[in-house]
């Protein structure tokens, strides 16, 4: 096989697995993020431990290699390895990682956010997404004197986000969920009833501008609007969003721009950075806020945050991930189509998700996560490594070539998709374990 992708009947996966084992014994749940849980995936038939990543590729501990779409859940956006910004760590790496006085970069990697974020004239690091949507909704509810928080989506794990469902609740005092309102994407009446039952009490409204399923100019105008009417700020969650759909980001791509905006996964292509950006007024209150972390100057991210938007200044970086993505989107739906398998591109092309319709294969007796465990499983003997629930990052590292490769082993296995739905042995030809469903973020 080109590239040396495999393309075997079963992967041999017993270093994973063996690894595996011992994660199990010493780390809660096996992993530090849920959406990489083995059990999410087709556990004994997907890799579980990776060895090492080039571009758009990875290999895993078993030695075999994949075209890779799960790309860290999000942060690898230029490609792994990335030539100019791994130059730009290892050269920042001679000189420290971190010091007690200030780093040059800081200032450096601020202006190049100023400069690409239509609402960005004010900065401040961090270090994950849920940390700096913590630090967003403090100023805003430092600027506005008010408490509560209309919030769309998933924020992080910190406490006031979990509130979305009662599995997620355990552990979180009752009371610091009345502070956060919940309210869906695209439901402006929803929106309209949490300010109607909280006169006065709202300090922000905050929301992904696009998930994986699209976005909507329109809907962000009326939000925008109706939060500014009733005296709150209007924040972004842009840790998938940012510098994904175009160098400034959703803001800058639906040309609607919020008080304040959040970054995170793709500001430093794999390093861990997060930023907190927006209007002068309102982020220089942060000075007086008691908002202050160690690792917020840390210089090797920041180094790279500062190689990855020169990239993105200076290469098409945004023009290949909407051409790459959208060659996949369409390679995928005709493949499903020839296949007649009930599977369809949805979203924006550098973040898009296909979507499977549940309903059409219940009358198979099989469950979406069924389907998905024998999707994941089909892709990753044939060298491609999918997410469950089909969202589809692609990077400037990825290639035509990868994405036709791609697109033909996606048609073999919606084949053997529809076989094993017309001769209902789906579970019989799915050999991996049983699949635990993800927590639910949109
Ligand atoms: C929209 C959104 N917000 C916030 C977060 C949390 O970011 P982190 O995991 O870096 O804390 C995520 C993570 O997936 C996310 O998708």
């Amino acid at each position: 096989m080109a590239n040396g992708l495999i393309y075997t009947n079963r992967l041999n996966l017993d270093h994973s697995l063996a690894l595996y084992q011992r994660a199990v014994a010493v780390i809660p749940g096996a992993t530090q993020t849920r959406s990489k849980r083995p059990t999410q995936y087709a556990l004994g038939a997907y890799p579980i431990y990776l060895d090492h990543t080039q571009g758009s590729h990875v290999w895993d501990v078993d030695g075999h290699e994949y075209i890779d779409y799960v790309l860290a859940c999000g942060p690898i956006l230029l490609g792994y390895n990335y030539p100019a910004v791994s130059n730009a760590i290892q050269k920042q790496l001679e000189r420290g990682i971190i010091y007690g006085q200030l780093s040059p970069l800081e200032v450096e990697a601020a202006e190049a956010i100023v400069e690409a974020v239509p609402c960005a004239e004010m900065v401040r690091f961090f270090k994950g997404g849920a940390e700096a949507n913590a630090a967003a909704v403090r100023i805003a509810r430092g600027y506005t004197g008010r408490e509560k928080v209309a919030s769309a989506g998933y924020r992080g794990w910190h406490d006031q986000w979990a509130i979305v469902e009662e599995g997620t609740r355990r552990g979180i005092p009752q009371g610091l969920r009345d502070y956060t309102l919940p309210f869906q994407y695209g439901d402006l009446a929803s929106l309209e009833g949490l300010f109607a039952q909280n006169p006065g009490q709202v300090a922000a409204v905050i929301l992904e501008p696009a998930t994986v399923d699209g976005g909507s100019a329109e809907f962000l105008v009326a939000v925008r609007d109706l939060a500014h009417a009733q005296g709150a700020l209007l924040i972004y969650d842009e840790v998938v969003t940012g510098f994904r759909l175009a160098r400034g980001g959703a803001q800058a791509y639906f040309n609607v721009i919020p008080d304040l905006a959040v970054f995170a996964k793709a500001v430093a292509n794999g390093m861990p950075l997060a930023v907190v950006a927006g209007r002068r007024e309102v982020m220089a209150l942060a000075a007086d806020l008691f908002i202050t972390l160690t690792y917020g100057d840390e210089s090797l991210s920041l180094a790279a945050a500062v190689a990855s938007l020169s990239e993105m200044r200076t290469k098409d970086v945004h023009g290949t991930l909407w051409r790459i993505g959208q060659r996949l989107m369409d390679g995928l739906d005709a493949a499903a189509e020839e296949a007649g398998v009930p599977l369809k591109s949805r979203g924006l092309a550098p973040m898009s998700r296909l979507a499977l319709d549940g309903e059409a294969v219940a009358p198979y007796g099989v469950t979406p996560a069924q389907v998905w465990t024998f999707l994941l499983q089909e892709m990753a003997r044939r060298g491609v490594l999918w997410r469950p629930g089909g969202i589809n990052f692609v990077t400037y590292s990825h290639t035509e070539a990868d994405v036709d490769y791609t697109v033909r082993m996606a048609g073999e296995t919606f084949l053997a998709l529809r076989e094993a739905l017309d001769k209902g042995q789906l579970l019989q030809r799915t050999w991996a374990g049983k699949q635990e469903s993800a927590f639910k973020r949109w």
